[in-house]
């Protein structure tokens, strides 16, 4: 699919910086917003390192390197980032009170044509969209980390969202080369709403003596066919956001949900997967 689509990223951390690259070396002209330039310097260096990678797998020669570099642009300033826009998607914390003050600003530096897309989590998008006026182009494109390899994006529907931004934004995702699952906008949305509990229930396994770390994961590798096992998907993840995760979900959901114990005391520990050197495993 060819298009070439005007893109702001809001947010330039793990996950912005990620579809921010995903989205340029796809053709899509990017401008980048962080809250400062200290940030947004972490940030352009986040993208450098993709850049990097993709050279160093042979996946981009050091020209298409160097014209990435170029394209993707970096802005402390909305509305220099927003003013051609046609689609902007928002990746800053995951903190309702933040979002909603970032969807105020886009909506009044954006034209009124630009579709919203928050990488949200777990916030409500028809919540995020009537922060706007503009309800109709908002809504939920959650994509997965790390973006530049993860084929699946979670697009969701708020209560006013139009069909023209469901199939435009369709259009953005599949030119990433990903691929589209649609779910209501219910916390958790499909894939977190069945793999945290599925996570939480093998750490139980733990926290109940039944097996050892490296049996439950083999378990899932050799009976499931799964790739990875789950205690080193939450290695990999990382602890604190599968505590927190957890936490969203229990809140809406009730006590199904509740953390186990390890993961609990694991992250008070600040063993947080593989990011931190150990978790359940060390690295
Ligand atoms: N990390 C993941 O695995 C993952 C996966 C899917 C979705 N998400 C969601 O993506 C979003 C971002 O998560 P992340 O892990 O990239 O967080 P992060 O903390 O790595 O990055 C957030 C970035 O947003 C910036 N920011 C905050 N307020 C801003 C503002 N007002 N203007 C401009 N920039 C601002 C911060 O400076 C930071 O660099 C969250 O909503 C999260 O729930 C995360």
């Amino acid at each position: 699919m060819e298009i070439e689509l005007k893109l702001a990223v809001i947010g330039a951390g793990t996950m912005g910086s990620g579809i921010a690259y995903a989205s340029a070396s796809s053709g899509h002209d990017v401008f980048v917003v962080e809250q400062d330039q200290k940030l947004l310097d972490q940030g352009m260096k986040r993208i450098n390192d993709y850049i990097e990678r993709g050279v160093k797998k042979g996946q981009l020669d050091k020209s298409r390197a160097e014209a990435l570099r170029t394209s993707i642009k970096g802005t402390v300033d909305f509305a220099k980032a927003c003013k051609n826009a046609e689609i902007v998607v928002e990746a800053v914390f995951e903190d309702p009170r933040v979002k909603e003050q970032v969807f105020i600003i886009l909506d009044r530096t954006c034209p009124p044509r630009t579709i919203i897309a928050s990488n949200t989590s777990s916030i409500s998008i028809t919540k995020l969209a009537s922060a706007t006026r503009r309800p109709d182009k908002v809504l939920g494109l959650h994509f997965f980390n790390p973006v530049p390899t993860m084929k699946l994006v979670e697009l969701i529907k708020g209560d006013r969202t139009s069909e023209e931004t469901v199939i435009t934004a369709s259009k953005f995702v599949q030119s990433l080369g990903k691929t589209v699952v649609q779910s209501a906008d219910k916390t958790g949305f499909i894939v977190n709403r069945a793999l945290m509990p599925f996570l939480n229930e093998a750490i139980k396994l733990l926290d109940e003596k039944v097996a050892t770390p490296e049996d439950i994961d083999n378990a899932f590798l050799l009976g499931t066919n799964h790739p990875m096992g789950p205690l080193h998907l939450a290695d990999f993840i990382g602890l604190d956001v599968v505590l927190s995760t957890l936490r969203v979900l229990e809140t809406e959901y009730g006590s199904c949900f509740s953390p186990a114990g390890t993961l609990v005391r694991l992250v008070g520990e600040g063993k947080l997967g593989r990011k931190t050197g150990s978790g359940f495993y060390g690295y």
